[in-house]
């Protein structure tokens, strides 16, 4: 016998006991509190005397399900998956060890792995769950901004669905004013209302987090309003919502209103004082003189630091 003819023949052997276990093509969605079936089966029926079958919970390792030498072993299992982890037990024989899990949670999504394990052969598969859910939640409180500052609108998604598959659409409520729109894994800022065309974005990074918060650039007193970032993920639609409050003024436009008040006031309390002494005739000449100086000088130092600090707010925009 030549060795060509060797290694054809142990090949053969190899395939001929040798066995591939299937598993679900994709990840299995299925809602809380159901029951979900994860497929797991050979190609071929086994001789069930010296199998062994485990499932167990990719992360941890904890076990789920174990069958060895012709049973099931439920004293191994984790206490958790006492009650709610099944195997089809007419099926083993037909190589099926598929199982199923009860009262699905939502810690139970996480991928499991089935192992076969016979005298020839050995083989494992991978099956994910999710558990089907669209939750959208908007800001808590309403946000406030002063005329051009930059606000964030909170929206977290929590969701089963893939991203490319979600549509996220940030309106503004009254108008129905399109702000930012998320579709097929794409931002697409050109489809905005042209008034927040260059203002608007997401924060890329948090996208794959599920954070479709919106970042309001530059804002104006027109933007106040309530602002929706609804989502559509496969057959589910859900929505939140975030205001933005009435924009009061900031500490600089507080200031200049400040100004320009002192210089009115200061203005006419001089012109006052002014025109009494000069009826008095009491004081000498240098106090009005003095007080003639100060009228001339002190609003318009007053208005000058006025435009100065407008200028200020201005610029930041
Ligand atoms: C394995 O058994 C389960 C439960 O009876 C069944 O739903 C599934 O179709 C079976 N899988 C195969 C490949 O026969
Ligand atoms: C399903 O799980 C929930 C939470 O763990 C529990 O309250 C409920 O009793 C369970 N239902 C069944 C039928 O086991
Ligand atoms: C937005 O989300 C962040 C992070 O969760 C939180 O700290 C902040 O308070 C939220 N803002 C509003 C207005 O809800
Ligand atoms: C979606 O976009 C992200 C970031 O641009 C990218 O990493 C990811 O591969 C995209 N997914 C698909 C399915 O195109
Ligand atoms: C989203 O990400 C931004 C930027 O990191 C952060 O400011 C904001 O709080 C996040 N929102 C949520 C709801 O986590
Ligand atoms: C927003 O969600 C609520 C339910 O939470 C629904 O009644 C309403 O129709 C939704 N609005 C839009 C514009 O989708």
């Amino acid at each position: 016998m030549d060795i060509l003819t060797c290694i054809c023949m142990s090949v053969l052997m190899m395939v001929g006991d040798g066995f591939i276990v299937h598993g679900p093509p994709g990840p299995l969605v299925a809602p809380l509190g159901s029951s979900v079936v994860l497929p797991c089966y050979v190609d071929k029926p086994l001789p069930v005397d010296d199998l062994e079958v485990e499932w167990r919970r990719t992360d941890s390792e904890t076990l789920v399900h174990l069958f060895l030498n012709g049973e099931s072993r439920p004293e191994a299992q984790q206490e958790d998956y006492h009650d709610r982890a099944h195997f089809f037990t007419d099926q083993i024989q037909h190589g099926n060890f598929s199982l199923r899990l009860d009262n699905l949670t939502a810690e139970d999504e996480a991928e499991y792995t089935c192992k076969v394990d016979s005298q020839q052969d050995s083989g494992e598969i991978v099956v994910q769950i999710k558990h089907e859910r669209l939750i959208v939640s908007g800001s808590d409180r309403s946000v406030s901004a002063y005329d051009g500052e930059d606000v964030t609108l909170n929206c977290s998604v929590d969701t089963h669905v893939q991203l490319e598959d979600i549509d996220i659409s940030w309106i503004r409520t009254d108008g129905d004013i399109l702000v930012l729109l998320f579709q097929n894994n794409e931002t697409l800022p050109d489809a905005a209302d042209e008034q927040y065309r260059d203002r608007v974005e997401f924060f890329t990074a948090e996208i794959p987090k599920g954070n479709f918060s919106l970042r309001l650039k530059s804002v104006r007193t027109e933007d106040k309003g309530v602002y929706m970032c609804q989502v559509f993920a496969g057959e589910l639609s859900a929505n939140a919502t975030a205001v933005l409050e009435q924009l009061g003024f900031s500490s600089l436009h507080i200031a200049v209103l400040f100004f320009c008040v002192a210089a009115a006031i200061g203005a006419v309390l001089l012109l006052c004082c002014l025109i009494y002494c000069r009826s008095n005739n009491t004081d000498n000449n240098s106090t009005i003189w003095n007080l003639q100086l100060s009228l001339v000088f002190c609003p318009n130092i007053c208005m000058f630091f006025a435009f100065i600090l407008w200028g200020l707010t201005e610029g930041e925009c």
